[in-house]
């Protein structure tokens, strides 16, 4: 395609290409009318073939051109150029060049990034999403790929409403070429729903997720795996990847990541305001350019080497998954799936596996969330997380705005019901870092209290993993007892996993 290409529309002057993927081919140009260096987006030609696809890409462009912010990548001019001998026409968007690389750059040359970056880089994006909100405009395609770096450092975000075109309903069994990304799709989306503004901020929370932690909370071994994840897993507490991620900051991203929509912030605006609460006041990133002297300038040969694999045909992973919910008992088949197979607890109670030779640990028939002091529930149906044998998945409590003491709230836990009286000498639990946490032991699973379990050891979590060793115990109902959520009091609790031994 780039060798018909040198000049578009008379003005254009394509000097480098910078990036092949998928969709497209990106070139920095220069307008030779205006004398401003420009990056053009030339689409695959299989594409241009498709009438009601252009149609809907030309809409497209049109609605995000009109977009106009300082957080945006800007849109100049879109059209269409003559194609080769017997080729379609190639549409063709000119957009103002970012020469600092992308998030994706960022990432793959600097990590994970610092909870003061995250943010002023979660807020930039924030206040890209919220302008276009107003306006009418969902993303749908927030990914690290699509947030660039101008030469000022301001960040920018691209390809607004450009996945509407590629992802039409009427297209997901045509357009199979049309690419897309599992890494950052709602929940929502993956079961081919209309996506809203929260569908953004899902995408935004996965981002910064792996701008704090370094990796994007799922990674399967396959695409359907991934977006089932997204659909049933809950995310691994950040903080039980990285340690240093500020609690505040950990809370704010989980709630981004949440599977209900409705659950999620209300609008890009409160998760800026979140956002910049949870280190402290940040500058607005629509004034303060994010630094971006570290980071290695893109050349058009660097463009095209991407840090992973992130491309994935959504197109026909919706219908796949969109297939599976449908079927009778679909929740129950993507649990199950979810779990390499493994069949599939119910909610808030399931039948333990077996020690599976792991020495002298005690299997465990079912296991339930106790919060005696009420509440709105503890999560009961991600209860099952904390016996599965994954460290990735979790029970979480409720996101508490202050400490659990400040609500007289004695504490929230786990009971663990071993089926019959089992001496136990030793629990490990996994899960976050700085709750305050017991052991408790007693005869009956049920009950209003948790002091009807006897006490046999306590500590803070210094770590995600804690080990409480006592005097051999026999007991069928354990009770794992979290009386302080965090360092700060307020925040989370999150359960990976527990394991019972013999004495
Ligand atoms: N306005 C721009 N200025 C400079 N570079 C750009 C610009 N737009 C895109 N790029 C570069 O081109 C690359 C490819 O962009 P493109 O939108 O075609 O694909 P993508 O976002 O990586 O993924 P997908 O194919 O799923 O859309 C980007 O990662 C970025 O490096
Ligand atoms: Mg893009």
């Amino acid at each position: 395609m780039a060798s018909q290409l040198d000049i578009i529309a008379e003005r254009y002057v394509l000097e480098a290409e910078i990036s092949r993927g998928g969709m497209a081919i990106v070139f920095q140009a220069r307008d030779d009318v205006l004398a401003r260096p420009v990056a053009v987006k030339v689409l695959h030609s299989h594409l241009s073939e498709d009438a009601s696809f252009l149609e809907r890409f030309r809409r497209e462009a049109l609605a995000a051109a009109g977009l106009s912010h300082p957080n945006i990548v800007a849109i100049y001019d879109t059209g269409t150029h003559p194609g080769g001998e017997g080729e379609p026409p190639l549409q063709y968007i000119v957009m103002e060049h970012c020469s600092g690389g992308t998030l994706d750059d960022l990432l793959s040359s600097q990590g994970p990034l610092p909870p003061e970056r995250v943010v002023s880089i979660g807020v930039a994006i924030c206040e890209a999403l919220g302008y276009a909100h107003r306006e009418n405009i969902i993303h749908r395609d927030v990914k690290p790929a699509n947030v660039l770096l101008a030469d000022d450092g301001l960040l920018k975000v691209a390809d607004f409403g450009i996945a509407k075109a590629a992802f039409a309903e009427k297209e997901l069994t045509t357009t199979g070429s049309i690419l897309g990304t599992v890494t950052y799709l709602s929940p929502e989306q993956g079961q081919g729903l209309e996506p809203g503004p929260g569908s953004d901020l899902y995408a935004l929370g996965v981002v910064l997720y792996e701008l704090s932690v370094g990796r994007p909370p799922f990674v399967a071994d396959s695409s359907i795996a991934t977006a089932l994840a997204h659909l049933k897993t809950p995310p691994p507490p950040l903080r039980s990847i990285k340690a240093g991620v500020p609690r505040p900051l950990e809370a704010v991203i989980m709630k981004a990541l949440e599977k209900d929509p409705d659950a999620r912030f209300s609008s890009a605006e409160a998760m800026r305001d979140a956002l910049e609460s949870s280190v402290g006041r940040t500058n607005s990133s629509l004034t303060t350019p994010i630094p971006v002297r570290s980071l290695p300038v893109r050349s058009p040969a660097s463009a095209r080497t991407k840090r992973v694999p992130r491309r994935r045909n959504v197109a026909w992973l919706v219908w796949v998954i969109v297939a599976l919910v449908a079927i009778a008992g679909g929740a129950v088949l993507v649990s199950s799936l979810d779990q390499g197979g493994r069949p599939a607890p119910a909610p808030g109670t399931k039948k333990g596996r077996p020690a599976a030779g792991a020495g002298n640990q005690i299997t465990v028939a079912a296991v339930s969330d106790f919060d005696p002091y009420g509440g709105d529930g503890e999560h009961p149906e991600e209860a099952p997380a904390a016996i599965d044998g994954d460290r990735t998945t979790s029970w979480t409590t409720q996101t508490y705005s202050s400490s659990l003491e400040t609500l007289a709230k004695p504490g929230v836990g786990l009971v663990f019901d071993l089926g019959d009286e089992v001496e136990v000498s030793k629990v490990k639990v996994i899960g976050s870092a700085g709750m305050d946490l017991e052991i408790r032991a007693g005869d009956s699973c049920e009950g209003d209290d948790e002091t009807r379990f006897d006490k046999l050891a306590a500590q803070s979590a210094t770590s995600a993993t804690s080990r409480f060793t006592f005097p051999p115990t026999s007991a069928r109902c354990w009770l794992v007892w979290i009386t302080a959520l965090s360092q700060e009091g307020s925040g989370i609790g999150a359960i990976a996993e527990v394991e019972f031994l013999g004495g």
